[in-house]
């Protein structure tokens, strides 16, 4: 069966390309999310161990709290259905730091950030992207990793998003994590809790598309050698001025 076009899935806010599934009145009304103290976000670029850590943070609590679906999914009614829960809430979230609500930055509220090798986020992508129907079509890894290099993907740059969020290092409320390997609690993760339909993405229900490999260094199976020298000559570029990639020992 083949997937609707790109214009059926794909819409541009602020210069950042969403899924229709992030409704322009919803992203529009983000500014006013009334958020709380003590809500703790999940941030992370697609692809980058969200669900890995959404089922270690919800571990950590005894009191009852509720994992909901990323903030910027869904439509309208999305800001209503967040205000009506009682329990503390975990809120995941891809957007970047320019597009987060203010008010969950007024309010100090903790908020992890993680990430894991780009070129490996690239590579789950890319298999994210060729499985899920909601996503457009992609025929082959190169012509993937020209739209990945580029940001022309959802959620824009890997290298912008992840810049948008170092900025904020020092801020005493984020913390960075870098996902290694996560292999151990894979299994774990996939089989536990909920119902075998439940995902923290609101693009897919099917846990298959989301516990892949859990692996790192996959991208070593996926880049040929001119690949690679490409997309370092764009981290090194892009990252130049970011401390932390320097601290990063990505193997490259
Ligand atoms: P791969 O496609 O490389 O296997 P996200 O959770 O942000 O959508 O990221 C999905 C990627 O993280 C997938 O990578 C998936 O295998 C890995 N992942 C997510 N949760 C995991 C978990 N609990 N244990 C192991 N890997 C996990």
């Amino acid at each position: 069966m083949s997937k609707p076009s790109e214009a059926e899935l794909i819409h541009i806010f602020k210069g950042i390309p969403f899924t229709t599934r992030s409704s322009p009145e919803l992203l529009n009304s983000l500014d006013t999310f009334d958020a709380r103290e003590d809500d703790v976000l999940l941030v992370s670029y697609p692809k980058s161990g969200t669900h890995w850590l959404a089922g270690v943070i919800t571990k950590l609590y005894t009191t009852q709290v509720t994992l909901t679906s990323p903030i910027e999914f869904g439509d309208i009614s999305k800001l209503e259905e967040l205000n009506k829960l009682s329990s503390k809430r975990i809120i995941p979230t891809h957007l970047d730091y320019n597009l987060l609500p203010p008010n969950f930055k007024n309010k100090k509220c903790k908020m992890i950030y993680i990430s894991r090798n780009p070129k490996d986020t690239a590579v789950s992508m890319y298999y994210y992207y060729r499985d899920n129907p909601n996503l457009p079509t992609v025929d082959t890894w190169t012509a993937f990793f020209d739209l990945f290099i580029k940001g022309d993907v959802v959620c824009g740059s890997w290298f912008d998003h992840f810049l948008s969020w170092e900025e904020h290092q020092n801020d005493k409320n984020i913390l960075f994590l870098f996902y290694e390997d996560m292999k151990k609690m894979k299994s774990d993760t996939e089989k536990e809790n909920s119902s075998p339909s439940s995902t923290v993405c609101s693009l897919t229900s099917n846990r298959k598309l989301i516990f892949r490999k859990g692996t790192v260094g996959d991208w070593k199976n996926h880049f040929t050698p001119k690949q690679n020298r490409r997309f370092e000559e764009v981290f090194n570029e892009k990252m130049k001025l970011s401390k932390m990639a320097k601290s990063l020992i990505y193997e490259f």
